[in-house]
């Protein structure tokens, strides 16, 4: 029976393999994600029919009821919401790996050092993760939070888990342990807290590492090869990610894990006050777009928010066959708010593939470019990042629409985005504002389009 549970575990790891696989394009993205729910429910049974749970009953009616949960949250979740689902999530591994820790060594297991990393990094995962979704959710402030001496005290917390570790690997000492357990909630709420807006994604990447690296301390104290496996894939995935993310962004790991260092403060200028923005109305968009040889269309968090893919694809669908425009779209890597947002969203539309660039395919080509229709996007297209290093998105690639002839920002007014930045583009010479909804403003262009 272990040597056939041993094989099924191997099945079930390479399907979650080729599940991460399907998910890295958007064409694959459905398949890829159906065999990891294929695979997902072979490992549970599995694990159910194995030797190491005794009581088959009370294991089933808990993962039918969290599985119950876990479907109605999927089902009502706006893909907007997504990060901070994902964080709980997240959250939520990392709090099992804490319990699974906790029982395991209340019940007498030997396995001192890999139940300590499991509880260590379970519990940074569990309250990070806490922290990041109450930030997204905007039930605290999403802005930089500092206080004094916070880099200090992580580094003081460290030394003491590491001490407690330590301690407990010679004592066995259960009172160690819990101690250790409480002070990891402490640090990931710490770690975490200081961290601004702009950062959330690649820290919702590390926490999803991180809860993959408690699984497989877990795994490794429960003897369990496939929480080893699975445990490894989102440990490593998320890592992957991690580093992708950071890059694209042009940080280091460590300037996002210490962004409270910044000492940006935010651009609420009195400047502001005496610069002007041009309004534009649809009308206007319709005619400079028609006339034009080449659009450059940049989605952002907004069209999102707005559902306006749709219609977006309406409007360059009317540009190309009727008006004959160029038309592309430019892909920000963190546009939205989670990778590949824009993409999906686009998708869901069903934009041609060949008509969407990323930033490094599309960055020269504003240079040549008559419209840049910048729809509910803003910090991705903020030039401060190139230009001022105080800024706490200074040296994040951005799209260099201020290259192209006009810029249409479509936006409900200047507000700033979720960085927190003002974005000097607004005001610029070659800008017009079109004020209001984004999926709104793109129908009554359409509209105009349409009539011209
Ligand atoms: P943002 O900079 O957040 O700008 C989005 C803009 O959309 C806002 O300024 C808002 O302005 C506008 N908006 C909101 N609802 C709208 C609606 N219904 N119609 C029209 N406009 C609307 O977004 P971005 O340019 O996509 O940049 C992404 C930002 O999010 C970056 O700072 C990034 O670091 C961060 N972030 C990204 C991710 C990933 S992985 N993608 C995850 C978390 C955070 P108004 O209020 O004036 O309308």
């Amino acid at each position: 029976m272990s040597g056939f549970i041993s094989f099924i575990n191997i099945i079930t790891g390479i399907m979650f393999i080729l599940a991460i696989r399907g998910l890295s394009s958007p064409q694959t993205a459905r398949q890829g994600n159906l065999i990891g729910i294929f695979g997902m429910i072979i490992a549970i049974i599995t694990t159910l029919f194995s030797q190491q749970v005794n009581d088959k009953v009370y294991p089933l009616i808990i993962t039918l009821f969290g599985g119950g949960v876990g479907i109605y949250i999927a089902l009502k979740t706006k893909m907007t919401s997504l990060p901070q689902t994902i964080a709980i999530f997240n959250g939520l591994g990392g709090l099992s790996a804490v319990f699974i820790a906790l029982a395991s060594i209340i019940s007498g297991s030997t396995s001192y050092l890999d139940n300590s990393i499991g509880i260590i990094i379970g519990g940074i995962a569990f309250s990070g993760s806490m922290i990041a979704f109450a930030k997204l959710q905007g039930i605290i402030s999403s802005q930089i939070t500092k206080f004094n001496h916070q880099h200090l005290l992580n580094l003081i917390l460290t030394f003491c888990i590491l001490s407690l570790l330590f301690i407990f690997i010679i004592s066995h000492n259960p009172i160690i342990f819990y101690i250790l357990g409480i002070s990891t909630i402490i640090l990931g709420i710490l770690l975490v807290l200081p961290i601004g807006g702009a950062d959330m994604p690649v820290i919702i990447s590390i926490l999803n590492s991180y809860s993959g690296w408690a699984a497989v301390g877990i795994g490794f104290s429960l003897n369990n090869v496939l929480l080893i496996i699975v445990g490894s894939i989102v440990g490593a995935s998320g890592s992957i990610l991690s580093y992708i993310m950071v890059k694209s962004m042009n940080r280091s790991l460590l300037n996002v894990i210490t962004g409270g260092l910044s000492d940006f403060d935010r651009l609420q200028s009195n400047e502001a006050e005496t610069k002007i923005a041009k309004p534009a109305n649809a009308r206007d968009a319709a005619f400079i777009m028609e006339n034009a040889n080449k659009i450059i269309i940049v989605p952002g968090y907004g069209m999102a928010v707005a559902q306006a893919q749709y219609v977006l694809k309406e409007m360059a669908e009317i540009l190309q066959n009727k008006y004959h425009v160029e038309v592309k779209y430019a892909i920000h890597p963190v546009a939205g708010r989670m990778p590949g947002h824009m993409n999906v969203l686009l998708a869901e539309a069903n934009v041609p593939y060949e008509d969407v660039f990323t930033l490094d395919d599309i960055n020269r080509e504003f240079i040549t470019t008559d419209v840049a229709y910048v729809i509910g996007a803003n910090d991705i297209t903020n030039p401060l990042a190139k230009t001022d290093i105080s800024s706490p998105i200074y040296g994040m690639p951005v799209l260099d629409v201020e290259k192209s002839k006009t810029i249409f920002f479509v936006k409900r007014s200047l507000a700033n985005g979720y960085s927190g930045i003002e974005n000097p583009l607004f005001f610029a010479e070659n800008t017009l504002m079109l004020y209001g909804d984004a999926k709104q403003i793109t129908e009554q262009i359409v509209t105009n389009l349409e009539n011209d």
